[in-house]
C-alpha cells in the first residue's frame, strides 16, 4: 500500500466522539471477572477512549515467536461492543525478559558506562539494531492482527520516549552518533570548525575518533555536548519513525502518536521537532506536589503543549486523578482539584482528557499511584469525581475543535534551553525557563492568553512578542523577530539572548549580536550577580541574577542600574522599530516589577484580559470556526468569584450568573 498524504488521511479525532475521555487501560494485570466489571464501570464513568497494551509485550509474546492474543482479542471486542475506542500501543516500552536474556546488547548504557538492566521498563537503546528489529516485529504483528478491529482509533507508539533515560552512551549509540555527525557535517574538517576543536587540542582526524561526551577531567567540548543532545532527541524520534512507517504501511488511515512529557521538567527532547512526525500531539502531565503554584505550572505545560501542536487541539493522554507514587511526598488532590486540572488542560486546547490509569494496580511499583478506579472502590471522592468529569465532558462537547487565540507570544526553544545550560557560562544562576515562566505567570495572573511558540513560527498574529534568554538563535529567527517589531508588534528581548549562532559560536562585536541592531544597544561586558545579590534600579525596582554593561546605540534608557560599577548604565531600554518597538531587559526584575513591565508592554500592544475576574480565577478562551466562543473561568480560590461574562454556562446549562463558586469551574458559551 502506498502512503497517503496528510490531506488524504482522516483527522486524528475523526474516530472519536465529543471530547474523548478515559485513560491507560492495563487489563493484563487483572483476572477476567475484574475486566468484565470494568466494562460496567466504564459505562458509568462515560469512558470513550483508552490506551491499551502499553506494557504487555511479555504477555502477548511470552516466548519468542509464541503469541497469546486471546486476552487482548477479548478485551478489544468487549470495548468495541460498548463503543469505546482504543489507542492501541505497540507494547514496545518494556522489552520482555527472553529478549534481554538473548540480546543484552539492547540495554541502555549511561555516560559512566553503567549498563541499565531489566526488571523495570524502558531498558533499551533506540539505536540498537536488534531492538529495532524486534520492536518492528511485534509492532507489525499487532498491526496486522488488529488493523480492521472496530475499537482501533489510533496507534500509541511505545510510551514516553526518553522517560527515565534520554541519553545513550553504548557502543551502538556511539556509532549512530558518528553516523549522524557525518550526515550533519559531511567532513571532519567541518565538524572541527563547528566544535572549535582548535581549543585544548581537541582536533579530530576522522569521524572514527569521535565519542559521545563521557566522563572527563574537566568540561567537555560544548559543540560536542550540544550535538549529542540533538542526536539523542533525533535518535528517539527516529526510533518512533521506524515503527510509525510500519503502522502507516498497514493502516494508512489510523493516526499514530506517542505520548510526550511536555512540562517545565522535560528538557531532553525537542518536541517542536518531533511534532512534525506525530499525527496528533498527546501529552502526559503530572503536578509537582511541593510546588505551591502547581496549577500555574500546569497552565504553562498546557500552553507549551498547544504550542508544540501548532495551536491544534491535542490529547491529554495522562494525568492523575489524585496522588502519584514517584515524588518524595505524594500529595492526594483536594476535592475538586482533579476537575479543575482537567478543565484547565481543556481550556488551553486539549480535546481529550485521560488518566494514568483506569484501575489502580494492587501489585507492582505503581500500586500507590492513583487511578480512575481507586483501591477504595466506588465509594470514594476519586470515583465520584471521575463520574462527574465524564458527565461534564459530555456537556462540553460543543468545545471540541475550537482553538485558543492569543495576541501575545513567548518564544520557546529547546535548543536555546540546551545550549544556555551547558557548563562554563557566565552564571549558573541563568536557567533557561526562569524568566519565561516568570512572564508566563504574570500573563496567567492577569487572565491573558499567551502562546508559546518556536522561534521559526510565523509571528504575524502577535502584537506582543517576548524573547527570553534565547541564548542561541538562527539568523532567520532573529530576522523574523525583528520583522515582527517593524510590522507593529512590541518586542521584548531579555539578557543572554542572541549571544551565539547555532554552532554555539559567539556573535562578535558586542552582545547580543543577533539583536544589537534591532534593539539599538551594545553590551560591552556581563556582570552576573552573585547568589542572593540584589541590585537597585533607578525606578525603585530591583534586579537579581544578572546585570551587564549596556551602551545605548539608538535606544533610550527607561531605567538604569544605580550601583557600582554600573551606576547610570541602562537596565531597561526601548527603541522604536518601524511601526513597533524593541525593548531590552538587562536584569531579572523582582516579581512586582516584572508584572509592572508586562503591564507597560500590554498597554503598548493594546492587549487586555480575556474578561474581568476576581483574583484567583484562571481564564482562557477557546474560539470556534463558526464565531462562537467559550470562556473557561476556573476558580482556584476558596471564595466565590465574580467574572464579567455573559452567556450560557455549559456545565449547569443555565444562564451564567456572573459568579463562579469557590473551587468550581464555569464554561460560558458567550453570547
Ligand atoms: C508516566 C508513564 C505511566 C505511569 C505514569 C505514572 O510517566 O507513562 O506509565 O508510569 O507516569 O505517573
Amino acid at each position: 500500500m502506498t502512503e497517503k498524504s496528510p490531506s488524504e488521511r482522516p483527522g486524528p479525532f475523526a474516530a472519536l466522539e465529543g471530547l474523548a475521555y478515559g485513560g491507560d487501560y492495563n487489563p493484563e494485570q487483572w483476572p477476567q471477572e475484574v475486566r468484565l466489571e470494568d466494562l460496567g464501570l466504564m459505562r458509568e464513568a462515560g469512558v470513550t477512549f483508552l490506551s491499551v497494551g502499553i506494557f504487555s509485550w511479555a504477555l502477548l509474546e511470552p516466548t519468542e515467536g509464541e503469541y497469546d492474543f486471546g486476552w487482548l482479542d477479548e478485551v478489544l471486542d468487549n470495548l468495541a461492543a460498548q463503543g469505546i475506542k482504543v489507542a492501541l500501543a505497540t507494547a514496545t516500552a518494556a522489552p520482555p525478559a527472553w529478549l534481554t536474556h538473548k540480546h543484552p546488547e539492547i540495554l541502555p548504557v549511561t555516560a559512566e558506562g553503567t549498563t541499565l538492566g531489566p526488571g523495570s521498563r524502558r531498558h533499551y537503546s533506540p539505536s540498537s539494531a536488534v531492538y529495532r528489529r524486534y520492536s518492528a516485529g511485534i509492532t507489525r504483528t499487532l498491526a496486522l492482527r488488529y488493523r480492521n478491529h472496530p475499537a482501533l482509533a489510533m496507534w500509541h507508539v511505545d510510551n514516553e520516549l526518553g522517560c527515565h533515560v534520554a541519553q545513550f552512551h553504548g557502543p551502538e549509540d556511539a556509532q549512530a552518533f558518528r553516523d549522524w555527525l557525518e550526515q550533519r557535517y559531511g567532513s571532519i574538517a567541518a565538524l572541527n570548525a563547528s566544535w572549535g576543536t582548535a581549543f585544548w587540542s581537541q582536533n579530530y582526524s576522522s569521524f572514527n575518533e569521535v565519542l559521545p561526551p563521557g566522563i572527563a577531567p574537566s568540561t567537555l567540548n560544548p559543540g560536542q555536548q550540544l550535538d549529542f543532545q540533538r542526536f539523542n532527541s533525533w535518535a528517539l524520534i527516529e526510533y518512533y519513525r521506524n515503527l510509525r512507517a510500519i503502522l502507516r504501511e498497514i493502516t494508512p488511515n489510523i493516526p499514530a502518536t506517542t505520548n510526550l512529557m511536555v512540562s517545565s521538567a522535560t528538557k531532553d527532547m525537542d518536541y517542536f521537532d518531533w511534532a512534525k512526525d506525530l499525527d496528533v500531539i498527546a501529552n502526559d502531565h503530572y503536578l509537582v506536589a511541593a510546588d505551591p503554584e502547581r496549577h500555574i505550572e500546569l497552565a504553562f505545560s498546557a500552553d507549551l503543549t498547544r504550542g508544540v501542536a501548532g495551536g491544534a487541539p491535542w490529547i491529554l493522554m495522562e494525568h492523575s486523578t489524585s496522588a502519584v507514587n514517584w515524588q518524595p511526598h505524594n500529595r492526594a488532590k483536594a476535592p475538586g482539584e482533579m476537575l479543575r486540572n482537567s478543565l484547565s488542560h481543556l481550556a488551553r486546547g486539549a480535546d481529550a482528557i485521560m488518566f494514568f490509569q483506569w484501575r489502580q494496580s494492587f501489585a507492582g511499583s505503581e500500586k500507590f499511584h492513583s487511578a480512575m478506579v481507586p483501591h477504595a472502590g466506588r465509594d470514594s471522592k476519586v470515583w465520584r469525581e471521575v463520574v462527574e468529569l465524564g458527565e461534564i465532558l459530555k456537556k462540553l462537547a460543543p468545545v471540541r475543535g475550537s482553538r485558543v487565540t492569543s495576541r501575545a507570544a513567548l518564544v520557546f526553544d529547546y535548543e536555546a534551553w540546551w545550549a544556555s545550560e551547558i557548563d562554563s557560562k557566565p552564571s549558573q544562576a541563568v536557567r533557561y525557563l526562569d524568566l519565561l515562566r516568570a512572564f508566563h505567570r504574570e500573563f496567567f495572573l492577569r487572565g491573558i492568553s499567551v502562546d508559546l511558540v518556536h522561534p521559526s513560527a510565523d509571528l504575524d498574529a502577535y502584537d506582543l512578542v517576548l524573547v527570553c534568554t534565547l541564548y542561541t538563535v538562527t539568523n532567520e529567527a532573529a530576522a523574523s523577530i525583528g520583522a515582527a517589531a517593524h510590522r507593529g508588534a512590541s518586542v521584548l528581548v531579555t539578557y543572554f539572548s542572541g549571544i551565539v549562532d547555532q554552532q554555539d559560536h559567539v556573535r562578535l562585536g558586542g552582545y547580543p549580536g543577533a539583536f544589537r541592531e534591532l534593539l539599538g544597544i551594545r553590551v560591552e561586558e556581563f556582570h552576573p550577580l552573585l547568589a542572593e545579590q540584589v541590585t537597585a534600579i533607578s525606578d525603585g525596582s530591583t534586579g537579581t541574577v544578572w546585570s551587564e554593561h549596556v551602551h545605548l546605540n539608538g535606544a533610550e534608557a527607561i531605567a538604569t542600574f544605580t550601583e557600582y560599577p554600573l551606576v547610570g548604565v541602562p537596565s531597561l531600554t526601548r527603541k522604536s522599530a518601524g511601526s513597533g518597538s524593541a525593548w531590552y531587559l538587562a536584569t531579572f526584575p523582582d516579581p512586582e516589577s516584572l508584572g509592572d513591565l508586562l503591564e507597560t508592554l500590554l498597554a503598548e500592544a493594546g492587549i487586555s484580559a480575556e474578561a474581568s475576574a476576581d483574583t484567583g480565577v484562571e481564564l482562557s478562551r477557546r474560539n470556534a470556526p463558526d464565531g462562537s466562543s467559550f470562556l473557561f473561568a476556573i476558580n482556584h480560590s476558596d471564595a466565590d468569584a465574580t467574572v464579567g461574562a455573559t452567556g450560557t454556562e455549559l456545565i449547569t446549562g443555565q444562564v451564567f450568573t456572573g459568579t463562579v463558586p469557590a473551587g468550581k469551574v464555569a464554561v460560558i458559551q458567550e453570547s
